[in-house]
């Protein structure tokens, strides 16, 4: 049995969560910072890593509180490490190696990505079969994975533009509706004719397991504001026609990761599916793998988007493995695990 401490700072939420053998979440602790960002329309990398810096005291001693626990009763201290922010990241990764030093706790990094894969374990009895193809959709990813266990996961196609959650946020914002626009325009969607405006889906090629989204937000935008060169629309979208937007929008984008979800299930035979990511919480897309002919595993909503939980309880795996950091583990960037290369 372990109880370990995640922290997690990689964009805009400041988290803690203190997990017990990886699946029972004991506390859960999000100080989101969207109010700050709202005005920007996105996430302002320097208000980011200033929030962080204001909010991570307070974060973990809520979480450790929140466990009844104490920091001598941990097991293990981990940190999403890498993809992110590097101000973001630098406040997380030098509050848990902090943490690690004064506590003599062995320190994990944990990769952000793979935690939003792992999220589906928390909080509910899922007996995942591998392999397993995973799908991360959220404002920063939007990529499709092949698990064989927790710790062999390659990535084997991903967004070529924006992400999925980047492009919900965009239309939003072009419907002058507010941010993060992703919950938004699903609850607009529910209400809509998604027959009504027939938007784009971008295949690429007829294997292919990359995504992209901008010529989807570019039909769009032209929808909502005129074609470039030709008689631009005076008045902007109506309700109606924003609720009708909305579902056209969002059935564009169920399509296309349905489709290339099908695809690598069945180039990769997988068992079952995983879906993680704030769009892992979208009910369309819900809806839509409520019939697809493998066992399809979705987070709890609170664990969909970024969250500490999913941290410690990647990091359960580790530990059991005995996998550690030193004190010089670095914040990274980019994911460490690149894309698997395919021999031609
Ligand atoms: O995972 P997350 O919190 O952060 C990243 O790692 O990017 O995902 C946030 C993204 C935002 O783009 C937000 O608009 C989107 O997830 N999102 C949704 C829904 N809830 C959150 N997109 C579609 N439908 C939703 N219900
Ligand atoms: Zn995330």
């Amino acid at each position: 049995m372990a109880i370990v401490l995640g922290i997690e700072s990689t964009c805009d939420e400041t988290a803690a969560s203190v997990v017990r053998d990886g699946t029972v979440v004991l506390s859960n602790v999000v100080a989101t910072q969207f109010e700050l960002h709202a005005r920007y329309r996105g996430v302002v990398p320097e208000i980011a890593s200033r929030a962080h810096i204001e909010n991570i005291l307070p974060v973990l001693n809520d979480a450790i509180t929140g466990a009844g626990c104490s920091f001598s009763d941990l097991d293990a201290i981990a940190v999403s490490q890498r993809p992110g922010l590097i101000g973001s990241l630098l406040i997380g990764v030098t509050a848990a190696k902090t943490l690690a030093w004064a506590f003599s706790k062995p320190l994990i990094g944990v990769d952000h990505v793979h935690a939003h894969l792992y999220s589906v374990m928390l909080d509910q009895p899922v007996d995942v079969q591998f392999p397993a193809i995973g799908l991360v959709c959220s404002g920063g990813h939007t990529a499709l994975y092949q698990l064989n266990n927790w710790h062999d996961v390659k990535m084997i196609g991903s967004t070529i533009d924006d992400a999925v959650g980047e492009a919900y946020d965009k239309v939003a914002a072009m419907l002058g509706l507010g941010y993060p626009g992703g919950p938004i325009l699903d609850d607009l969607a529910a209400n809509g004719d998604a027959k009504r405006f027939r938007f784009p889906r971008t295949r690429l090629g007829r294997e292919s397991l990359d995504f992209s989204f901008s010529g989807l937000k570019t039909a769009v935008l032209y929808h909502v504001r005129g074609v470039p060169g030709k008689p631009q629309r005076t008045t902007p979208p109506d309700e109606q026609e924003t609720t009708d937007i909305a579902a056209g929008f969002q059935a564009a984008c169920v399509d296309v990761l349905l489709e290339k979800i099908r695809r690598a299930v069945e180039q990769r035979a997988a068992k079952s599916v995983i879906i993680g990511g704030g769009v892992s919480a979208n009910s369309g897309l819900r809806a839509a793998m409520a019939r697809f002919p493998l066992p399809v595993f979705f987070p709890q909503r609170a664990y969909c988007t970024d969250n500490a939980a999913m941290i410690a309880g990647l990091a359960n795996e580790a530990f059991r493995r005995g996998e550690f950091a030193g004190l010089e583990m670095d914040a990274v960037t980019n994911s460490r695990i690149s894309r698997e290369v395919v021999a031609s």
